[in-house]
């Protein structure tokens, strides 16, 4: 078996146009490379190599694929001879055991992941040696169970241990992954250096990253984690997401807090449904994260200063990712304690009757806005008004965001027109009434158009753009998971990044968007494209939104309709009477 890791980096070295002027000498023609087709008769040039996709597409017959299905194609190799030719272009090495029977299975190491797995395995077994290290954690109550299931390990002391298990200590893998560090020298170092390790896993389980924890209270700092690397991005992972996620579905919530620690005691008490945002604040892309796991997420913080400043900044962080089936909450702690402390104290019924009376966020929105605001005098209440309109600005889920402009209002002592007048909020009606809406035909061509200017230009992605990216239609899982990939891969070329798409989106599907992919037109101002896709498909978001929720609205009783969505419907100027049937 030849890791996939392996063939993307094999596919991102290689350049197409190469392989195939070796066999079929190619000619340029603008961005592109042509020549008359090897697959099938032909005349005048219809067969294309594009250096930017690193795919050769054939107009005439349809002919279509990568280095390595050239090779296959036009030499006849099977896909691993294909892979081994392209890897001896290049001068890689294609892992594989070796072929002498008498010799033991020598591994060598390749990729980011690989190096990241053996690490985590390292430290795993070093803990098993270290006594000292042993006891800390039995010292801190860790059970042994727990210690195994979330695979905590042990960095030994010294500078280059490493070297036991990476007998070629230079490699660039380990550099990429975070494992060393290089001085100004060049002299390479192990990062992590007697600390307790936490290993990182992505949501397929596998080891992106560590956190480590200093065993000797006077080292600093507390926590040391792995820095960003292209498998492993702090403002989009969370601490425990792989082990959690069924407990997560079960209990149909998700408990944010915020330490390494913390997930480990809480596990050990029964709570699995934790996690911990890695030394950052809690981003938006966290949120979204877990909202595709459970529609409750509860923060619970330090009862510190430090925990409520970050419980605010989550809060914060939170609001452009609302929707209204999102139920998000606080739990604060008394000030002593962290949920890892508070769970060995009280225990898990105790801590889980707490989650029960956490704070909705509304509430806590309009708690901390008015926490040293008496709400007295005019310029009182100018104030929290001030402080307020940023904050509905961000909330775009309709329900959510009435409710709490209502509240604001209230006490601001405005009525919602007047206080409509005043502010600029995002107008939550303004769409005229019709039948429950489906994005159409032309949006579907938007996904894929992103989807394409994302893949000619894989660092043009943005977390942010998984916010507003609602809907599982294959169109939609498309550009989902194109963003996903490029944010993970953002210099990948277009073929590495096709090739992680497939399995995850329609194959029929898959097939069309390559063949556009094949057709575009290299010239454009990829950036610019995607910008202009992004808007259009954020408008009809947008508009979805605004006549789902007047779809609902006017499928109620006159009588029902509260004065507010009467308001709401006077002033599109539709009479509900009509729409009633
Ligand atoms: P805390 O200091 O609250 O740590 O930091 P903790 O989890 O309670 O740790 P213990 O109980 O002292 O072992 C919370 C989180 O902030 C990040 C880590 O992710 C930590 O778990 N952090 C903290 C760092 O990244 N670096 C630091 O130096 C400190
Ligand atoms: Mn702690």
């Amino acid at each position: 078996m030849i890791p996939e890791s392996f063939i993307q980096e094999l596919l991102n070295r290689v350049d197409v146009v190469d392989v195939i002027d070796k066999s079929v000498p190619l000619k340029k023609a603008g961005a592109n490379y042509s020549a008359c087709c090897p697959f099938h008769n032909e005349k005048s040039p219809s067969f294309t190599v594009s250096p930017t996709k690193q795919f050769y597409h054939c107009f005439g017959c349809g002919a279509h694929g990568t280095a390595i299905g050239f090779l296959m194609e036009y030499q006849g190799l099977s896909f691993v001879e294909a892979i081994n030719e392209l890897a001896r272009m290049v001068g890689m090495i294609v892992p594989q055991e070796t072929r002498d029977p008498d010799k033991p299975a020598a591994k060598v190491v390749v990729g980011l992941q690989e190096s990241l797995q053996q690490a985590a395995q390292y430290y795993k077994a070093e803990l098993k040696k270290s006594p000292r290290a042993i006891e800390y954690l039995k010292g801190r109550g860790l059970s042994g169970q727990v210690a195994a299931k979330f695979q905590v390990g042990y960095a030994p002391a010294g500078w280059q241990n490493l070297q036991n298990i990476f007998p070629n200590y230079e490699n660039e893998a380990l550099n990429v992954a975070g494992l060393v560090v290089e001085n100004e020298q060049g002299r390479r170092y192990d990062r992590f250096r007697d600390r307790i390790m936490f290993p990182i896993h992505d949501q397929k389980g596998q080891v992106i990253g560590f956190g480590g924890r200093v065993i000797n209270p006077e080292d600093t700092p507390k926590y040391y984690n792995s820095p960003e690397t292209p498998l492993f991005q702090k403002g989009h992972e969370l601490y425990g997401l792989f082990l959690a996620r069924r407990a997560i579905r079960d209990a149909g919530m998700a408990l944010v807090v915020e330490g390494y620690m913390d997930v480990v005691a809480l596990a050990q008490y029964g709570i699995e449904y934790a996690v911990a945002a890695l030394g950052t604040a809690t981003t938006p892309f966290h949120i979204t994260k877990l909202m595709r796991q459970a529609d409750e997420i509860v923060f619970c913080f330090d009862g510190d200063k430090a925990g409520l400043t970050a419980a605010w900044r989550a809060a914060m962080n939170a609001l452009p990712a609302l929707t209204d089936g999102l139920k998000l909450s606080f739990l604060f702690l008394p000030k002593e304690h962290d949920p890892d402390s508070y769970i060995r104290e009280f225990g898990k019924e105790k801590f889980e009757a707490e989650i029960k009376t956490a704070m909705p966020l509304s509430q806590y929105i309009l708690k901390h806005l008015s926490e040293d605001n008496p709400l007295q005098s005019q310029e009182d209440r100018v104030r929290f008004l001030n402080e307020a309109e940023p904050i509905m600005q961000q909330i775009n889920a309709p329900r959510s965001a009435m409710y709490l402009r209502k509240k604001v209002a209230e006490l601001a002592q405005l009525s919602l027109e007047e206080m409509h007048s005043l502010l600029k909020l995002p107008n939550l009606n303004k769409a005229p009434l019709q039948a429950r809406p489906k994005l159409t035909r032309t949006t579907n061509s938007l996904h894929k158009r992103f989807s394409l200017m994302l893949l000619m230009q894989p660092s043009l992605a943005s977390a942010d753009d998984l916010l507003w990216l609602v809907g599982k239609s294959d169109e939609e899982l498309l550009l989902r998971h194109t963003i996903e990939i490029c944010l993970l891969h953002p210099h990948s070329k277009p073929v590495v990044i096709m090739r992680e798409l497939e399995g995850k989106v329609d194959a029929k599907m898959l097939r069309e968007f390559e063949r556009e992919l094949s057709v575009l037109n290299e010239t454009l101002d990829f950036a610019l494209e995607l910008a202009g896709a992004r808007q259009q498909l954020q408008d009809a978001y947008a508009q979805k939104n605004e006549s789902l929720l007047l779809a609902q609205i006017s499928e109620k009783p006159l009588s029902a309709l509260t004065e507010n969505e009467r308001t709401l419907l006077k002033s599109l100027g539709n009479k509900p009477s009509q729409n009633r049937g």
